[in-house]
């Protein structure tokens, strides 16, 4: 079975069980500032999963393309890719243990028709925090799964979430297709890596929220989140033991082959090639993301630039000399767009970023290469080398880090850091903190701030005279808003100062606001504004503060603008071509 005809099954068989489907969010989550990007289904619904209703309904389907940074040293093993995309249900305070489970093993046996006799299940053990899962495993044994391919395991193996420090989170079971591999060892079992067990999908109970000071409290509703991966199922239902040779990667492979000019690979050479492969289907996807990431130093576009980068890297390894980026990205551009057309919609600019940064690297590829020998046969490489690579050649701290490792000789990661900091590029240290941060907590903080966003969308309007001022964007956490709009040059202090005053004369005046559900096209109709590139579901919500402003939006907000306090702009700057960005707070 093709990957997209799996897919079809999946939202057919929830639609069914009467899941409104939803569409894929963006890669770069939109009120999330502790993840560069969105790496499960759950993450563009964590209010909902605390708490906030979704205008759609308790249960939710989707498909929702995925990047996982995290799991990069793991790519060319026979599972693990950076992009991936996710089939998902939902309960958000609906069905829990005993219906998600019935219903993935209907899906699984019924639908895709896996011998049941190939799985095996695991259940959280229990600890102090959470009891043991027995409900999950006796639901699986009414199903038929034996005892002794039920696993308990304990929280590292079985509990999934939060997506960064805090969150919603909960046990999970997880479901293993059996390869038919040799167990590597008597101790064999599911969540072992050499490729007999292949996971392929977790469903989580989402009843607890994990604290900032790592404790668990018990959420409004309970939850099941599931996650099925794609390519790792694709994989199971050709019959292929690893999810490089699924027919969603073999014209990538082929492609690949042709570029090198080789018919064979040898192991070396194939891990190099699954590196590219995948590296470039994250490239490509980040890049035909409506919002536009660019490669940089910074952020999102860093690694954009990383993956870009090690891709050229390991053609190199393969002998690929010439134009690498584009041919693959044109294959995964027509493998993917009819499910995803912003990848169609944003060719041009796919294409025409992916020809400046190869153009840019390749010219200091060769050089730094050298360098970098040079360097490497003084032995360990310094932290002040390792810059000179990163400063002078382009190349990503965690590249030289590979190109060491296969050297066997060692990077002065920490003398690394010294020097970026004193460069002071602290930019690319925020990146990695908020890798590690947690998720924002929706809070009455976040709600005055989007209620804030709506009347700075407003206000930037009516005072620079411009009603085609539309919001490209907007990052909330409960210290600050972040607010991108188009507009082609700096705001003035005067303007400035009279946007902040437009917002504060409303939040005086105390108006209302009010909510309203709407199918789409009637709420477009009716002048709700929206954001730019924005994926709305047929039916959305309408926030208006009083006769001010209406915005499509899913919330929350606050009753009346006057819980607001004083808005205050703490920085106006240019964020990309044509876009402003505004940093704002209440105070
Ligand atoms: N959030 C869970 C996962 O990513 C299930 O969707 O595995």
């Amino acid at each position: 079975m093709k990957a997209s005809e799996l897919k079809k099954k999946y939202l057919k068989f929830f639609k069914k069980k009467q899941h409104a489907i939803i569409e894929s969010a963006s890669l770069i989550p939109e009120h999330d500032p502790t993840v560069l990007f969105t790496t499960a289904g759950m993450h563009p619904l964590v209010p909902f999963l605390a708490g906030q209703p979704h205008p759609l309904g308790k249960r939710l389907a989707d498909v929702q393309k995925c990047i996982r940074t995290g799991d990069i040293d793991e790519v060319g093993d026979p599972s693990h890719l950076t992009f991936f995309e996710m089939l998902g249900n939902w309960s958000l305070g609906d069905y829990f243990k005993k219906q998600a489970i019935e219903w993935s093993y209907e899906f699984l046996t019924k639908e895709l028709k896996f011998d049941p006799k190939k799985i095996s299940v695991t259940c959280f053990a229990g600890d102090k925090d959470a009891e043991k899962d027995d409900e999950s495993a006796q639901t699986w044994k009414s199903l038929g799964i034996p005892e002794e391919r039920i696993y308990f395991l304990p929280k590292k193996d079985n509990w999934w979430g939060p997506a960064g420090e805090t969150g919603p989170c909960g046990p999970d079971t997880e479901m293993f297709i059996d390869t038919g591999k040799r167990q590597c060892s008597p101790e064999c079992k599911p969540g072992c890596s050499c490729g007999k067990y292949f996971e392929i999908w977790n469903d989580v109970f989402m009843e607890y929220n994990k604290k900032k000071d790592g404790t668990y409290e018990k959420l409004k509703q309970k939850n099941v989140d599931t996650g099925m991966g794609v390519e790792r199922t694709a994989a199971m239902l050709q019959g292929k033991d690893n999810v490089y040779e699924t027919k969603l990667f073999q014209p990538i492979f082929k492609e690949i082959k042709q570029l090198a000019k080789l018919k064979n690979l040898t192991e070396q050479q194939n891990k190099s090639a699954r590196i590219i492969a995948d590296h470039m289907r994250a490239a490509t996807f980040i890049l035909g993301d409506e919002r536009k990431i660019t490669p940089s130093n910074v952020d999102q576009g860093y690694i954009l630039r990383r993956f870009i980068r090690r891709a050229i890297r390991h053609g190199r390894l393969l002998n690929i000399k010439g134009d690498l980026c584009r041919p693959l990205a044109k294959i995964i551009i027509h493998i993917h767009s009819n499910d995803y057309p912003e990848l169609k919609n944003n060719r041009k600019f796919i294409m025409d970023e992916l020809l400046k940064e190869e153009k840019k690297f390749s010219k200091t590829l060769e050089k730094g290469l050298k360098e970098f020998k040079k360097i490497a046969e003084q032995g360990d490489i310094s932290g002040k080398d390792a810059f000179l690579l990163y400063q002078s050649y382009g190349f990503p701290i965690e590249m030289i880090i590979e190109l060491a490792n296969e050297k066997n000789i060692n990077v002065d990661e920490k003398g690394f850091k010294k020097e970026y900091e004193h460069h002071q590029e602290i930019s690319k240290k925020g990146a990695e903190k908020r890798f590690k941060g947690g998720l924002s907590e929706s809070s009455k903080a976040t709600a005055k701030l989007h209620t804030a966003t709506h009347l700075l969308g407003e206000a930037l309007r009516k005072v620079l005279n411009d009603p085609d001022i539309k919001q490209k964007g907007s990052n909330i956490t409960s210290e600050r808003l972040r607010y991108d709009f188009n507009f082609d040059r700096a705001l003035t202090d005067k303007e400035i100062k009279a946007v902040e005053d437009e917002v504060n004369k409303q939040i005086q005046a105390g108006l209302e606001i009010k909510k309203q559900e709407m199918k789409l096209d009637k709420a477009l109709e009716s002048g709700a504004q929206s954001e730019f590139g924005a994926k709305y579901p047929e039916k959305v919500w309408v926030y208006s503060i009083k006769n001010y402003s209406k915005e499509i939006c899913m919330g929350p907000h606050v009753n009346n603008t006057k819980e607001l306090g004083h808005f205050k702009i703490k920085k106006e700057k240019s964020s990309a071509a044509g876009i402003r960005r505004i940093k704002a707070v209440l105070e």
